[in-house]
């Protein structure tokens, strides 16, 4: 089984991806983690040195290599499901589930940890809400393609890995 954790940066996924993981015994992959490993570098600066459009094409890589194994868990980045096709080949290989946060609910989380994503770079207060907010309503057409939706505002990663784990039949 291939499980894919999709949603907006500071939805949690790694961290819940990390949990599921452990519940089913399958291996913990980060995509992001996978690409930085592979270029010996981390996300800002792959993003500052190659730019966004050759980042992506460096995601969907390391995505299509990934996808060869099987029985994990994988958390996306916030973007791979919003770029050429990935999120079709996502759902051709396993099932993926969507993390349903509101862009108030993100914001307040992304206010403190933005840093070290390069989109959210600079942006502050009712700036970075509504940047949130277009980019959400943006990517929302990619993410509703899930499987599985659950909600995440207010719930703690054990709810929701609960509520995953009946999802998917693996409770
Ligand atoms: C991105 C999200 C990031 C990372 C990159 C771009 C995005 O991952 O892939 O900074 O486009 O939303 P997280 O969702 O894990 O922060």
């Amino acid at each position: 089984m291939k499980i894919f954790l999709l949603g907006f940066m500071g939805s949690g996924k790694s961290t819940l991806g990390r949990e599921l993981a452990q519940r089913t015994g399958y291996r913990f992959i980060d995509l992001d983690r996978s690409i930085e490993i592979n270029y010996g570098m981390n996300i800002p600066e792959l993003f500052k040195l190659k730019g966004e459009s050759e980042f992506r094409a460096i995601e969907r890589e390391q995505l299509m290599n990934e996808l060869k194994a099987d029985n994990f868990v994988m958390a996306l980045g916030g973007g791979t499901p919003c770029f050429f096709d990935n999120i079709d080949r996502i759902n051709q290989e396993g099932v993926s589930i969507y993390l349903d946060y509101s862009s108030e609910f993100l914001a307040g989380r992304l206010g403190s940890f933005s840093g070290d994503r390069p989109l959210l770079k600079g942006k502050t207060g009712p700036e970075l809400v509504q940047f949130i907010r277009s980019l959400l309503t943006e990517r929302l057409p990619y993410y509703e393609k899930a499987n599985i939706k659950v909600q995440g505002n207010g719930k703690s990663i054990q709810e929701m890995t609960e509520d995953i784990l009946r999802q998917i039949g693996k409770k």
